[in-house]
C-alpha cells in the first residue's frame, strides 16, 4: 500500500498463503480473516510467538486465546491423550464445525503453554470455516491462536481496513478476506460442566436457538435432554463474573474512541431508571457539545426507525447514518455492528447513538457487545408524531 504496509489480496493465492505460513513459522504473528472477525494468528503451541499476540494487542496475559485448527486430526493432536469427548461434545463439533463455535476442553498442559489458556484448567478451541482461514492452519500444519486482530478493548475488526487503521504499524502481513460473513465473533460454549447442561460464556455466530434445535434433535427425550443456559440470563456465576474467562467481563470491551450511547425504544426501562421522550435525548445530547457548532452524530438504526427522523428533525444536529438492516433480521445487524460502529468513527462523528435489536438469535450476541460498547444506556420513548415537524 501506500503506507507501505504489505497487504497481500485474496483470493487466495498460494503465494499470500505461503508468504503468511513463513513469517507464522518463524514465530511472528500474522493477519488473517475468519467467518466471524479478522483474527491475529501465532503458533499456538510456541510460547515465544504467543507472547507477541499479546504484545501486539496490549492484551492483559490473564485473558485466554483461542486455538484454531483446521482438522479433527489437529484437533487430536492437541487433546490429552485418551481423552474421550462426550456425546454432547461430539454432537456439537459434528453440527457446528467448521463454524462460529469454540468449544472448551481439558488442557493437556505439556502440550498447550499456560501463556494461551492463562492458567486455566481448560482450553478453547475452534475450526473456523472460513477458506482462507482453514488454508492458513493447513499450510502451517500447526494450530493458531488467534484472538480478534483488535487493540485490546476496541471493536473487532471485520475488514482488512478496520486492521490496517488499528494495528498497521504492528503487524508484518495482513491477509485481506474482505467483509467477514459474521461480523461478531463465536459462541464460547462449556459443555464440560458435570451436570450435563450447556453454557454459553460468550454469545456468538451460532445462536442459542440454533444449540437447542440440535440438542433436541439428537436427544429425543426432552427429559435427558441438556438446557442451554446463557451466563446472567439462566445462570449467575460470582467466580465467573471476577474472573477473566469470562469473555469481556472484567475489561472494557469493543469500544470505538468516541463516546457510544445504546437506546432502548421497545425494553420497558428497569424500575431504577425512567424513560425519556427521544427528541429530549437527542437535544440534551446537542446542548451538553456546548459548541455552538451543529454536532454531528453517527446513528446505527434498523431500517425506519423512528429514531432517525427523530434524530433528523432535531435543529443544530447533523446526523451520520448507517443502517442496522431490517428490524426482523438480526444476522444483519449482528454482521454490520462492528463495521458500523468502526466506520462511524473513522467519519469524525462526536457521539454514536445505537438503537436495540430484540434479543433472539443473533440478536442476543449484538446486545451482548453494544452493552459493553456503550458508556451510557437510555430508554426513550418514540411516539410517531414527536418531535416531527410537519411541511
Ligand atoms: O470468533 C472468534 O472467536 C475470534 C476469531 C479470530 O476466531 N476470536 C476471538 O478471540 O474472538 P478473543 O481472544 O477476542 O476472544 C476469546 C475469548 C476470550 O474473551 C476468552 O475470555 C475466552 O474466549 N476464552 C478463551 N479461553 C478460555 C477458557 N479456557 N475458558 C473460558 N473462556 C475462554
Ligand atoms: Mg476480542
Amino acid at each position: 500500500t501506500d503506507d507501505g504496509w504489505p497487504v497481500i489480496s485474496c483470493p487466495a493465492t498460494s503465494d499470500a498463503l505461503q508468504a503468511a505460513s513463513r513469517l507464522l513459522r518463524a514465530g511472528k504473528p500474522v493477519v488473517f480473516p475468519t467467518e466471524t472477525v479478522y483474527g491475529l494468528g501465532a503458533l499456538a503451541l510456541d510460547p515465544a510467538a504467543a507472547s507477541q499476540i499479546f504484545s501486539t494487542k496490549g492484551r492483559p496475559p490473564d485473558n485466554p486465546l483461542i486455538v484454531h485448527v483446521s482438522s479433527h486430526a489437529m484437533l487430536r493432536r492437541i487433546l490429552p491423550k485418551d481423552y474421550k469427548t462426550s456425546k454432547l461434545c461430539d454432537l456439537l463439533i459434528r453440527r457446528f464445525w467448521p463454524g462460529p463455535l469454540t468449544l472448551l476442553f481439558p488442557c493437556d498442559a505439556t502440550v498447550i503453554p499456560s501463556i494461551v489458556t492463562a492458567g486455566q484448567p481448560t482450553v478453547a478451541i475452534r475450526m473456523p470455516s472460513h477458506p482462507v482461514a482453514r488454508a492458513l492452519i493447513a499450510e502451517t500444519d500447526a494450530p493458531l491462536a488467534a484472538p480478534s486482530a483488535n487493540s485490546s478493548g476496541k471493536p473487532s475488526p471485520t475488514r482488512a481496513e478496520h486492521v490496517l487503521q488499528d494495528l498497521g504499524g504492528k503487524v508484518d502481513l495482513i491477509l485481506n478476506g474482505g467483509p467477514c460473513d459474521v461480523g461478531l465473533e463465536s459462541t464460547v460454549v462449556d459443555a464440560l460442566h458435570e451436570d450435563g447442561h450447556v453454557r454459553i460464556l460468550r454469545p456468538g455466530g451460532v445462536t442459542v436457538e440454533d444449540i437447542e434445535s440440535a440438542i433436541a434433535e439428537t436427544y429425543s427425550a426432552p427429559s435427558t435432554r441438556p438446557r442451554v443456559l446463557v451466563h446472567r440470563r439462566d445462570y449467575q456465576d460470582d467466580a465467573i463474573e471476577k474472573a477473566p474467562t469470562t469473555p469481556g467481563m472484567k475489561y472494557r470491551h469493543y469500544s470505538p474512541s468516541v463516546p457510544v450511547s445504546l437506546l432502548y425504544t421497545s425494553t420497558p426501562p428497569p424500575p431504577d431508571q425512567t424513560s425519556m421522550s427521544a427528541s429530549s435525548f437527542f437535544t440534551t445530547l446537542r446542548d451538553a457539545s456546548g459548541s455552538g457548532i451543529p454536532l454531528r452524530i453517527g446513528l446505527l438504526v434498523p431500517d425506519g426507525s423512528q429514531l432517525l427522523r427523530i434524530a433528523e428533525s432535531t435543529m443544530d444536529l447533523e446526523c451520520v447514518h448507517l443502517s442496522l438492516g431490517p428490524v426482523d433480521d438480526p444476522a444483519v445487524s449482528a454482521q454490520r455492528l462492528f463495521h458500523g460502529l468502526l466506520s462511524l468513527e473513522q467519519e469524525g462523528v462526536s457521539h454514536i447513538v445505537v438503537e436495540e435489536v430484540r434479543e433472539v438469535k443473533e440478536g442476543l450476541a449484538f446486545m451482548n457487545r453494544i452493552k459493553k460498547a456503550a458508556g451510557e444506556a437510555f430508554w426513550v420513548n418514540i411516539r410517531p408524531t414527536e418531535g416531527h415537524t410537519p411541511i
